[in-house]
Parts: structure tokens; C-alpha cells; sequence
């Protein structure tokens, strides 16, 4: 085979979120749209909020010599000084536009941050279930994941992390609010693993460095808050986007923040520009650049997640499914009512549904549900769900 045999490896281990994909367009060609509830895709269906599109036609009236030009590769100083200040606020703590990076969203920005991170060989401990793509990042730069599963509620298990550290971890991945658990770690036990992480990197006279990946910090659900991650670990990066809080996956607009007492912050942002350049990213997209910068309070409207969730939880508790009703994010993960979670999701296939089964997240034994579908496939779903419950009794 003339392609690379990692990647051919690695296509057929990501296959199944494709997978699902291709059965969910072979089963709606076959039956018709309105009858597959399709819950396995985490592509936002919300519109963006007004002022997106507003602001989007004042700016593109507003032609200007140099609006397509090349940029310094960490975006535009004024856009970075914008969302630098929406970060302090969030953070609690005082980054400036010298300590931003505007990014191909947080995809871009998570292998920006490992290219300017990683010598070959170092670790990243990352925790099931995780975000698929996450082992793939690491291994892009050369890096070996170590894959930590988190507790029976998805939380932060610490003594399994602190178990994990070694001389040769140089980062942590953590996801809050998590894809797919919908989990959001307390502000306790992030205190708690930001003591670890300082007394490890102390033992093994290293830097160890905590990376959040904070796409659905704005998600969130009842009166949950997501802690500051800045406040609990020194060396931690924030990586996050507008895909999921201004609905914008396709326009690949994000960005990193660094902690400003990241002791070795000079070489380091130097470095993640670098790394944006020769990735191939060059800087983030120009305009989407300028558009985000005017909308740094806006967000999709949280009141139909919400709503999507309540009848979501209530369909899947009648019909007898256990799960942690998600804090934060647009992600259910039930626990598969029998050990195998890819044959119940065939089971659910059966009954027309479509989610993913958590294997694919590191995490075999449940299965995971988007609910960034229109209400009305939530509301239809309900006898399917409770037929594939039938189903294995
Ligand atoms: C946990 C998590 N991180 C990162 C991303 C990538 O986001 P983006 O589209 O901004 O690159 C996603 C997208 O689904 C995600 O769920």
C-alpha cells in the first residue's frame, strides 16, 4: 500500500463516528429523514447568535488595504487584546494580547500547543473517556498518550492521575464541561490536581503543564459554574473555540491563552507561533479574526439546550436507561444495559437510532447521545429508545 500505514491504522480505529455517519445517511436515504434520530454527531444545529451575522456584513462593508494580508502568525494584536480581556474575567487572573494566540479553533490550537510542547517520546496523560481525536494529536508531535480513566461519576480521579506522573509527562489534556460525559470538574479537585501536578514537576525537576480544552465552558446547564483553571495551576494553558458557544465548527476560529506566570512564556508563545506557521495553519482566519472580537459576551441561546436536555434525561430515565444528567456541554453517555456498548448501539440502530458506542471513547460500556438535534427527533425518539430497552430482555 502506497499510504502510510499509521494512517491507514489509524483511519480504521477513528472509523466509528464515520461509521455511524454512513449508516445514519444509508438509513435516512432508505426511510426518510424524519424517521432516524440521529444523536451521533456533535455538530451544533443552533443558529449563530444575531449580532454573528450583523457583524459579520458591517465588517465585510468595511474593506480596508491589508484585510485578506498575512498577519503576525499569532493573529491580530487588538483581537488578542479583546479576548484576553473576556479571559481574565473568566480566569480570574490578568493575561494581556502578549500571552494569546488566535488559532484554527481548538483543534488547531491543542496541536499548536503539543508542536511547541513535545520532544519525541514525552508523555500526555489524557482521561477516558476522552475526545477521540486527542490521541491523534499527541502522536502528531511525536508524543505517547497515557490514557487515565476518570471515576464512576467521570470526575477527576486523583490518585490514579498522581499515579500516572512521571519524568517524562510534560502535559495533561483535561476537558470540562467533558465530551461526552457532560461532567464538569469542581473547583476542589482541580485545586487538588494542580497541588499534585506542582509537587510532581518539583520531584522530577521538570514542567508539567495543564492543558484545558475549554470548548463548551459556556454550555452549561442549572447553576452550574466551570472553575478557573488558571486559579488552580500555574502552568495551565487554556485552548478553547466559538465552534460550540457562537456555533461556528465550520469557520475554525479559536484561540489559546497562557497562564502569564508561565516562567518559560517568552520561548513558549515563540514556539506556538512557529507552530501555527509550519502546520500549515499560518495565523487564524482574518476576518472571522475581527468578527469574534466584537462578540466576546455573545453566545448561541442556552435556553434551547436546556430544554433539549430536560426532555432528553426524562425520555431515557422512563424507558430505564442510568446516566449522570450532563452539567455542561451537549453530550448524554448512559451506561449500556448489557456489557457489549457496540451491540447495543446496533440494538439502538435497529430502532433507528444513532449514537456512538463509548469504546470510541476510550470507554466501553456505554454509549454516547448529541443532543444537537431539533427537539422534535428528541420528542420522537422515546418509544425507540424503550424498544431497544425491550429488546434485550
Ligand atoms: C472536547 C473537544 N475538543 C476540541 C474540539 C474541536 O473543536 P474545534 O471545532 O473548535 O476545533 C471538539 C469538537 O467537537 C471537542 O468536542
Amino acid at each position: 500500500m502506497a499510504i502510510s500505514k499509521k494512517m491507514n491504522e489509524f483511519a480504521r480505529s477513528a472509523s466509528w463516528i464515520r461509521k455511524m455517519f454512513e449508516e445514519g445517511a444509508r438509513l435516512k436515504a432508505e426511510f426518510g429523514v424524519e424517521n432516524i434520530y440521529d444523536f451521533s454527531l456533535g455538530n451544533p444545529d443552533l443558529p449563530p447568535p444575531p449580532e454573528f451575522q450583523k457583524t459579520l456584513l458591517q465588517l465585510a462593508e468595511k474593506e480596508s488595504p491589508g484585510s485578506h494580508a498575512y498577519m503576525p502568525n499569532s493573529g491580530y494584536p487588538f483581537v488578542r487584546e479583546a479576548v484576553a480581556a473576556r479571559i481574565s474575567s473568566e480566569q480570574g487572573v490578568n493575561i494581556s494580547a502578549a500571552e494569546m494566540l488566535m488559532t484554527c479553533g481548538a483543534a488547531g490550537g491543542l496541536n499548536v500547543t503539543l508542536k511547541a510542547l513535545l520532544d519525541p517520546g514525552d508523555e500526555v496523560i489524557i482521561l477516558a473517556p476522552f475526545f477521540v481525536e486527542y490521541k491523534f494529536y499527541v502522536d502528531n508531535h511525536g508524543g505517547v498518550s497515557k490514557v487515565v480513566s476518570t471515576d464512576n461519576n467521570f470526575e477527576l480521579d486523583l490518585e490514579v492521575i498522581a499515579a500516572a506522573v512521571n519524568e517524562k509527562t510534560k502535559a495533561i489534556i483535561i476537558n470540562s464541561p467533558n465530551n461526552p460525559t457532560g461532567q464538569i470538574y469542581s473547583e476542589e479537585s482541580l485545586a487538588e490536581l494542580g497541588r499534585i501536578m506542582a509537587a510532581a514537576a518539583q520531584k522530577y525537576d521538570t514542567t508539567i503543564f495543564l492543558i484545558a480544552d475549554e470548548p463548551y465552558r459556556k454550555i452549561v446547564f442549572d447553576d452550574n459554574v466551570v472553575p478557573s483553571i488558571m486559579q488552580a495551576y500555574e502552568n495551565s494553558i487554556v485552548v478553547s473555540s466559538y465552534s460550540k458557544d457562537l456555533s461556528l465548527p465550520g469557520e475554525r476560529i479559536g484561540y489559546i491563552a497562557l497562564h502569564p506566570d508561565i516562567a518559560e512564556k517568552g520561548p513558549l508563545t515563540e514556539a506556538m507561533n512557529l507552530a501555527n506557521r509550519i502546520l500549515g495553519f499560518v495565523n487564524a482566519p482574518a476576518l472571522m479574526q475581527r468578527v469574534v472580537a466584537e462578540l466576546q459576551g455573545a453566545s448561541v441561546d442556552n435556553s434551547i439546550y436546556t430544554r433539549r436536555r430536560e426532555k432528553f434525561c426524562k425520555i431515557l430515565a422512563d424507558a430505564g436507561y442510568k446516566f449522570m444528567p450532563p452539567k455542561g456541554a451537549f453530550y448524554i453517555f448512559p451506561q449500556s444495559p448489557i456489557a457489549d456498548d457496540a451491540e447495543f448501539v446496533g440494538k439502538l440502530q435497529e430502532q433507528k437510532i444513532l449514537a456512538v458506542p463509548g469504546r470510541g471513547f476510550g470507554t466501553p460500556g456505554y454509549f454516547r447521545l448529541a443532543f444537537c438535534v431539533e427537539d422534535a427527533v428528541i420528542e420522537r425518539s422515546a418509544e425507540a429508545f424503550q424498544r431497544a430497552m425491550a429488546s434485550i430482555k
